[in-house]
């Protein structure tokens, strides 16, 4: 099906049946996955990003980072034709029906709010290939008023009122593409018909499937997607809470998320205690979101995500107290530090609670090795400083002290017996409760594991 420009006039628009032609702008994790998904599902794609050899590599059917199946649908899409990439828009894109913004939103300058000027250069370049018929959708997550901030912006610069709409993204560094293509649901912020039914024939044949579609007010959306993240980093750190009271009157938190977790109000899933969450979203978000609040004078309605980043932010510092309380000074002590990602299945190491961590024993004068199975290439650009070994037994070689900071399943399968050879010492902090502790104590390992009482565990001999 070719994409039909002059929509409302086309007949296959009205039989729902027509492809539609998008700008992805800006092609990192959300934006490369989100252009793959719908070249895949169809639409013709055109990616655009300044970053010249991100899009050389795309170009090439390459993905500039690690995402499980995306790499093979990106040479997919490429063969197929229906995507191709540039660095600046051409007039290729005066003729797209969606012009859909994915640019970062990083944290600004001041510590806090969220940074938006990408939104703001990306809205420039596309300014002379804007006409009254495209719809801008927002993806990146923005400051609630955010669109309507670039509503004003663009309507002080063109001569007529533009289309623009939100559709927040909840897909997972992961299974991201998954994600994209079975969302649990699909949410559009918009305040025209126009903007609703081209996002309507977009989602199409992934609405089709069942899954729920939720069209509300813009600034509903732009809420809808920092709300989901307080919400999940909350019930992350709740549990951390637990567990750090479990670790002083000798509960086992793991249990206990178990027995709690089948209640299904509370549900199991981001109820395992641990290092905490990091990443390029949750930790941004929730701060992004209380500057917000405060600048919208109600600050105080979501001054406890102050304290959900407090406890997130103790138990990285956890590690290191246990560590000295077991080893005392960590002056040259060899730390082997498991996974740099801030969780399984990507190479993204943005707020990487392992990071931290790694970073801590560093500067308590460790000597520090970082192993992980996708993402020392980032590691290595970020902190030259700290070692690292490219696989899991080079890095706990003669290791005092081994830290499981991320839960790759390339650890959770390790032969205890066979590592205990290679190191100094036989102590382990599970970081991520991810290990078969009895198996770890079986090869005469000293674990320590987050919120746990081990001791309680019987060793089977
Ligand atoms: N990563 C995720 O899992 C995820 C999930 C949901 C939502 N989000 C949100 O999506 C947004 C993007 O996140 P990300 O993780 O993809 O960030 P990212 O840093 O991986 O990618 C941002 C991309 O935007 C490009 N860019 C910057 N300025 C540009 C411009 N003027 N024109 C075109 N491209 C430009 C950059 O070169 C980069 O490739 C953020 O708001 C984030 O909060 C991310």
């Amino acid at each position: 099906m070719t994409p039909c420009r002059v929509l409302s006039q086309c007949s296959l628009f009205k039989l729902n049946l027509v492809k539609l032609k998008l700008t992805i702008i800006g092609l990192g994790y959300l934006g490369a996955t989100t252009a793959v998904a719908f070249a895949k599902l169809g639409h013709e794609v055109i990616g655009i990003d300044p970053d010249t050899s991100k899009i050389e590599l795309l170009k090439q059917g390459k993905l500039p980072f690690y995402e499980p199946g995306l790499d093979s649908a990106l040479v997919e899409v490429v063969e197929a034709g229906n995507i191709s990439f540039s660095t600046e828009h051409t007039s290729t894109s005066s003729s797209a029906d969606i012009h859909m913004i994915c640019v970062g939103t990083p944290q600004g300058p001041d510590g806090s709010s969220a940074d938006t000027k990408y939104l703001y250069s990306a809205l420039d370049s596309l300014i002379p290939f804007l006409d009254e018929d495209a719809v801008i959708v927002g993806k990146s997550t923005v400051p609630v008023g955010t669109a309507a901030q670039i509503r004003n912006y663009l309507e002080a610069k063109l001569s007529f009122t533009p289309h623009i709409a939100w559709n927040p993204e909840f897909l997972r560094e992961g299974t991201a593409l998954k994600d994209t293509l079975e969302p649990d649901r699909i949410v559009i912020g918009v305040d025209d018909s126009w903007s609703e039914k081209l996002l309507r024939l977009l989602y199409k044949d992934i609405t089709d499937t069942g899954v729920p579609f939720i069209s509300c007010d813009i600034p509903t959306s732009e809420l809808v997607k920092v709300a989901a993240n307080s919400f999940l980093a909350t019930k992350i750190s709740f549990i951390n809470a637990i567990a750090e009271v479990a670790e002083v009157a000798g509960a086992d938190t793991v249990k206990l998320a178990e027995a709690i977790g089948y209640d299904e109000r509370i549900g199991n899933k981001f109820l395992r205690n641990g290092i905490g969450f990091g990443g390029g979203c949750l930790p941004k978000d929730i701060r992004a979101f209380m500057a917000r609040a405060n600048e919208l004078g109600v600050g105080h309605s979501v001054a406890f995500l102050n304290e959900v980043e407090a406890i997130n932010l103790r138990r990285r510092a956890r590690v290191l107290e246990i560590a000295q309380e077991e080893l005392g000074d960590l002056s040259n002590r060899r730390v082997a530090i498991l996974g740099a990602a801030f969780k399984p299945e990507t190479d993204d190491i943005r707020d990487s609670p392992a990071i931290a961590v790694a970073e801590q024993f560093w500067m308590a004068g460790a000597h520090v090795v970082v192993h992980d199975p996708k993402a020392l290439n980032n590691v290595r650009r970020a902190f030259p400083q700290i070692e690292t070994q490219p696989t899991l037994e080079l890095a706990v070689s003669n290791a005092d002290l081994v830290v499981v900071a991320t839960e790759w399943n390339e650890y959770r399968e390790a032969k205890p017996a066979e590592l205990a050879k290679l190191v100094a010492n036989r102590l382990v902090i599970d970081g991520r409760n991810t290990l078969d502790a009895s198996l770890w104590q079986q090869a005469s390992w000293q674990i320590i594991a987050l919120g746990r009482n081990l001791e309680r565990i019987p060793v089977l001999v």
